[in-house]
């Protein structure tokens, strides 16, 4: 039985007097419903003291958007996994398509940020998806596999416990377009296939594989109905308290 993962995934909003508001309200609104669901918030990095200090001993966990895979040095501008750890980061999302869009993150370096994120203790959201050209190309199965076969090689049976994938066609993303729940089930069936390939029958039934790309309320549920749905990797509508509990309600109340 895999508990789903509601992440939050701020983006750039929220530095940390606006975080730490948010952060309360979805604490606050969330008392009792943390026995079904495992939540997380994901605010930019000047913002997770405010949030961790929110969320201790309340069971939600913290997480970074991204991290670079050196531990220190000349480096201006990146952040090393130990210091998300000192900061009180459990989690890191790394191969977010607007990191591969904008910023040129190719599979290998989601492979070099995922060792070093594994390796530093945290656990990890790698996120894959086609964009809106390949799935009319029917290139959809092509590209996931890829992305997985070029960012997930190098991990062993022990490293899958700690990291979930995150299937985000690029076309869903903050676009209001959600793929059908028959589209994001056949990519996560392919998904847990190849998880299986790679490390095993038993290890794939235990990896979450979270759906993310304009998940709101309204679609949440028949979303997390899918059989090989585990959670959500949820922009736009987690900076909302109500619509982000709304989500955790409905992956709470719906089996998969
Ligand atoms: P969205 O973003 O919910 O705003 O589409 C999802 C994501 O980018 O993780």
């Amino acid at each position: 039985m895999r508990r789903p993962l509601i992440a939050g995934n701020w983006k750039l909003h929220c530095g940390p007097s606006e975080a730490r508001k948010l952060a309360l309200e979805i604490r606050n609104g969330l008392m009792g419903r943390r026995d079904a669901v495992d939540v997380l918030l994901c605010p930019p990095c000047v913002s997770l003291a405010a949030v961790g200090e929110i969320v201790q001993g309340s069971g939600i966990a913290l997480g970074a958007q991204n991290v670079f895979w050196e531990t220190s040095g000349a480096w201006t501008g990146e952040v090393a996994a130990p210091m998300l750890v000192d900061a009180g980061c459990g989690w890191v999302i790394l191969g977010h398509s607007e990191r591969r869009q904008h910023f040129g993150e190719s599979n290998a370096s989601v492979a070099r940020r995922l060792r070093a994120a594994l390796a530093a203790g945290l656990e990890c959201i790698v996120c894959v998806g086609e964009t809106l050209e390949e799935r009319e190309s029917g290139a959809t199965e092509r590209v996931v596999t890829t992305q997985v076969r070029e960012g997930l090689d190098a991990l062993d049976a022990g490293d899958w416990a700690r990291v979930t994938l995150a299937y985000e066609p690029v076309w869903a993303i903050g676009t209001g377009r959600t793929a059908t729940p028959e589209q994001a089930q056949e990519v996560h069936a392919l998904l847990r296939d190849l998880v299986g390939q790679r490390a095993g029958a038993g290890v794939a039934q235990q990896t979450r594989i979270q759906y993310g790309g304009s998940v709101k309320p309204a679609n949440a549920a028949t979303l997390l109905g899918q059989a090989d749905v585990d959670g959500a990797l949820v922009g736009g509508a987690s900076l909302d308290a109500s619509a982000f509990l709304a989500i955790v309600e409905a992956a709470a109340v719906t089996p998969a």
